[in-house]
């Protein structure tokens, strides 16, 4: 092949161009013939380029890499990609939650913490968020969650009063809008935050022990934050912010990488722990449960196409391998099934066929057919079969990779613990945590936000649910708002 035809603008088909400029028309004044089939093929593919946006989660980047298990964790999982020297390509992305896939990445909100990693025995995924907890804790609760805080109905304005009405009538938000409201509700750089599991999974080694675990992926870059003024300035200044240093301090050759480290429960510990482990608004304090060490995730490959690869990666918490599991939390639960079907609407039945979906290790499933299948299916397609297909593989899973759960069907709230109050751990981060001047900027934001719209009914309830979180802040955060309002 010459340079020349290497160089030549085709169809999607392989024709070459006839011109980039004009189109075939009746004369040079004359008007355009429907068979510039070139023409119609560009005005097409244009017409369709824009995908639907994830519903949550849409504004976001992400690059490649891999992650290194530098310490024998081997007592508490089998995995394969967990054993000590192992070295596994994958794929990150971040993101902010509420704001379309234009919106500024310096709004504050959670950062989306998604990894999906290669590994030898199928992709594990690791869907988690830059804070270690969430603001509610059943799934039933989500939808409408994520609703109060996009967009109205009447105005299509994001709207403080609807996020606070949701908020103080859900108090078990308290931990997470404390977190969010705190320094780390708007990290400088992606690079500069942490990553969480947030939710509770499950570990099993190869003898079938199991164990309750949580990860929690460290920056080494350090945690760096902006605040509230920096963070606006930066909205208007550069909405791709985040995405941008990214990808720039990627190709400067300044490659991030977080140390993963996990907190293990033992398994029985569950049944008696003060916290309920598995309600996603608690975190497990490290002196109960201390930090292991476990290995290195090093992110140094950019996308080429940030559409194929990065836009069409679909996340799912479900994708587990033998040696680990989920957990009785019944957000990790629904969960399982909500990513899958989100990918199904956004992608097509066909997503795991997308480069950046498919798995380096062997797929050999019986599903065929579906829009844009390209892998090709060969015969048998059924189980069980004596044709030599594919049979299933008890024997990679350790015994055991699963929990016991028994009683009738209800519709009730998880039973009360000692320590399980909504207020406790964000009291916690308040006063053990913060130092003077977090606690200062906590009220600035906070004072800010609920400064902004909110009617004098929710107000009233925003005051008492910073009194429940702690009196001072509490008297702080009313004083100031009235104090705003009045000079308004
Ligand atoms: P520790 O003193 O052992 O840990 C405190 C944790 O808080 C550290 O992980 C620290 O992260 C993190 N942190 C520091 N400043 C902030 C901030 N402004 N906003 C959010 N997190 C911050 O305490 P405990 O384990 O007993 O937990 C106490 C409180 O700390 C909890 O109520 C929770 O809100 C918060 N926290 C706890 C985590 C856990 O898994 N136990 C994880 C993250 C936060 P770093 O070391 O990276 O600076
Ligand atoms: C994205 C559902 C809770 C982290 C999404 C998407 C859906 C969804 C439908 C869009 C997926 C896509 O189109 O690609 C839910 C439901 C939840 C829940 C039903 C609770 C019941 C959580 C929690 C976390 C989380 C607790 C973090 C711990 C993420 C992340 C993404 C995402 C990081 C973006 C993934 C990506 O980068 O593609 N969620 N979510 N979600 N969610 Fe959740």
């Amino acid at each position: 092949m010459t340079d020349d035809i290497q160089k030549t603008h085709t169809t999607t088909g392989g024709e070459p161009y006839p011109s980039d400029e004009n189109s075939l028309t009746v004369g040079s004044d004359g008007p355009i013939v429907l068979h510039d089939h070139f023409l119609m093929e560009q005005m097409a593919a244009f017409n369709r380029e824009m995908i639907a946006d994830r519903q949550p989660h849409a504004k976001g980047g992400g690059a490649f890499g891999h992650f290194e298990v530098t310490e024998d964790v081997s007592k508490y999982t089998k995995a394969k990609f967990l054993q000590k020297g192992v070295k596994t390509d994958m794929v990150a992305r971040f993101s902010t939650v509420a704001g379309e896939s234009g919106s500024p990445d310096t709004w504050r909100d959670p950062r989306g913490f998604a990894l999906k990693f290669y590994t030898e025995e199928g992709n594990f995924d690791m869907v988690g968020n830059n804070t270690p907890v969430f603001f509610v804790r059943d799934p039933m609760k989500f939808q409408h969650f994520i609703h109060s805080q996009k967009r109205r109905a009447d105005n299509g304005l994001r709207d403080h009063d609807m996020q606070w009405d949701f908020w103080t009538q859900s108090p078990e938000s308290a931990h997470q809008v404390t977190w969010l409201m705190g320094d780390r509700g708007v990290p400088a750089t992606w690079r500069h935050m942490n990553g969480y599991s947030s939710h509770t999974y499950m570990w099993v080694n190869a003898e079938g022990e199991r164990f309750w675990v949580k990860y929690h992926f460290k920056t080494d870059q350090g945690i760096k934050c902006m605040t509230q003024e920096q963070a606006d300035q930066m909205a208007g200044n550069d909405a791709d912010y985040h995405r941008r240093d990214l990808f720039e301090a990627i190709k400067r050759g300044e490659h991030p990488t977080w140390t993963l480290h996990v907190q293990v429960m033992p398994y029985e510990d569950a049944k008696t722990y003060r916290i309920n482990p598995f309600d996603l608004t608690k975190v497990w304090p490290h002196e109960d449960y201390p930090l292991i060490k476990v290995g290195k995730m090093t992110l140094d490959e950019n996308p080429v196409d940030f559409h194929t690869q990065i836009e069409q990666a679909a996340f799912e918490p479900n994708n587990m391998v033998p040696g680990t599991g989920v957990s009785p939390d019944k957000m990790l639960l629904a969960r399982t099934i909500s990513y899958a079907d989100a990918h199904r609407a956004r992608l097509g039945v066909n997503y795991k066929q997308i480069p950046v979906n498919v798995p380096k290790s062997p797929v050999n499933s019986y599903t065929k057919g579906g829009a844009m299948r390209v892998q090709n299916v060969s015969d048998p397609v059924y189980a069980p079969n004596t044709k030599g297909g594919a049979h299933a593989n008890p024997g990679m899973y350790p015994a055991n990779n699963v929990w016991e759960a028994d009683g009738e069907m209800v519709r009730e709230a998880y039973k009360l613990r000692k320590d399980d109050g909504d207020f406790n751990q964000a009291n916690d981060l308040v006063n053990k945590v913060m130092n003077d001047e977090e606690r200062d900027r906590l009220v600035n934001n906070v004072s800010g936000h609920l400064s902004d719209g909110v009617g004098e009914d929710v107000l009233q309830r925003a005051f008492e649910y910073w009194r429940n979180v702690d009196a001072t802040i509490g008297e702080r955060i009313e004083k100031t708002v009235r104090e705003n309002l009045k000079a308004a």
